[in-house]
């Protein structure tokens, strides 16, 4: 079981599995669920606590696939239970498997008629509905780093986009595919506002976009804070990010005026010294006061034309000066520069998470970034990409027959928008 909300379903079942002997607990880990469905909002270590002191409980094993086999397998128990919702949907494969292995010792499958009218999927809907606290958010991002081969973030600039992050869902076979959290991106932040990526849209601004996109939303969101700005600053900046439940910040290492990474050498623009930068980073880390936000240091000498070499340099400085991961960008459309990067750099750092942005490289996926060693994937603008050339085109058809109904088909039903938000009736 994943155990996540205790219910009188799951009771059922561990009192009829105790009927038939020692009753062990095969528990989920957050590897094995991450892959399949959203993290449960208690750890491992808490859904373990609740289960083993259940009474009809003798232990709890750790269940690292998805797949009971290699488990039963191992305990080469005389029953296996489980409810009987399996026997359809998405779950069947899973039963097939258990019931082969099953047979390999002469065991038995004991399905439990599940309980009507509770199960752990709508009570998953109705706390989603409810929300999240800052605390829970927060520290989500380094639990799904921890449990997952690639974090998948897509950009967000508003409620909207944030609640399509939120809850698409595409079906790809065995696997439910999701986005695990949020980029708030200083280009789209900037750009929906009418302004350019120059760090002219302060923090106070930013935060009145990301309060909306934290109402209506529970997955963590990763910050772009740009430069950071002046260290003393960038200590206050932490503060705000942590207290509203922002999981991660990620500053690059540029001084002076800042424009958008993706102009290359074509904008002029300076990068800190490894001192002032690793400076920035110690004020920041001294500044937070939880142990699970992050501050991610970006490098951005490829993007300025420099070396692997320098990248590498400034990479494990800024690690060494408490970075809890490092961003690697380039504009480069092959990705072997990121590639290099990222082998060289695991070489030397195993685990220390590694972020990058495809943006030009998008014809890679992320199962080969995750080869690289990358850790994290951020889609740092695509829905506002996609979003303008749709409304330019609905304004260029007005325009062109003075009337709106030639647009019908690319707009959304008026039934459908009012229903898009809960509560609206
Ligand atoms: C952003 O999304 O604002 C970024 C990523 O910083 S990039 O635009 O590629 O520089
Ligand atoms: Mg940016």
């Amino acid at each position: 079981m994943i155990a996540d909300i205790m219910h009188p379903g799951l009771i059922n079942i561990i009192q009829e599995g105790a009927k038939l002997g020692d009753l062990v607990i095969g528990l989920f880990t957050d590897k094995a669920i991450a892959a399949h469905k959203r993290l449960p909002y208690l750890t491992y270590e808490q859904r373990c606590a609740v289960v083993e002191n259940i009474k009809g409980v003798s232990r709890v094993v750790p269940q690292d696939e998805w797949s009971y086999a290699p488990n039963l397998r191992r305990l080469k128990p005389d029953f296996m239970i489980h409810g009987d919702d399996w026997q359809t949907g998405p779950d069947q494969e899973l039963r097939l498997e258990a019931i082969e292995a099953m047979e390999e010792w002469g065991g038995k499958v004991v399905e439990i008629p599940y309980t009507k009218g509770i199960n752990s999927s709508s009570l998953d809907k109705e706390i989603k509905a409810i929300g999240t606290t800052p605390d829970v958010r927060l520290k989500t991002l380094r639990r799904l780093i921890a449990s997952k081969p690639v974090v998948r973030i897509l950009e967000v600039h508003d409620g909207l986009s944030g609640l399509i992050c939120e809850n698409i869902e595409v079906k790809n076979g065995l696997y439910t595919d999701s986005f695990d959290g949020m980029w708030s991106s200083s280009l789209t932040d900037s750009t929906s506002k009418g302004k350019p990526d120059i760090e002219a849209v302060d923090l106070t601004t930013r935060m009145q976009d990301l309060t909306n996109i934290l109402e209506c939303t529970t997955k963590p969101i990763i910050y772009d804070g740009d430069t950071g700005g002046k260290p003393e600053h960038f200590a206050f900046t932490v503060r705000t990010l942590e207290r509203n439940g922002i999981s991660a910040v990620i500053i690059e290492d540029k001084v002076g005026l800042k424009k958008n990474s993706l102009f290359g050498t074509d904008a002029i623009q300076t990068q800190d010294s490894i001192e002032g930068f690793c400076h920035k980073i110690r004020v920041g880390k001294d500044a937070q006061v939880t142990k699970d936000f992050m501050i991610i240091a970006r490098c951005e000498s490829i993007i300025a034309g420099k070396s692997i070499d320098d990248a590498m340099e400034r990479c494990l400085a800024y690690v060494e000066a408490g970075a809890d991961g490092i961003m690697i960008h380039s504009k480069d459309k092959t990705g072997e520069d990121i590639k290099e990067f990222c082998t060289r750099f695991r070489q030397v750092h195993p685990f220390v998470p590694i972020v990058v942005v495809p943006t030009t490289y998008n014809h890679i996926r992320e199962e080969e970034l995750h080869e690289w060693g990358v850790n994290i994937v951020i889609y740092a603008n695509h829905m506002l990409r996609a979003a303008y050339p749709a409304m330019v085109k609905v304004a260029e058809s007005i325009l062109q027959n003075h009337r709106s109904s030639d647009a019908n088909d690319l707009c959304m039903p008026i039934k459908q928008i009012l229903e898009l938000i809960p509560g609206t009736k």
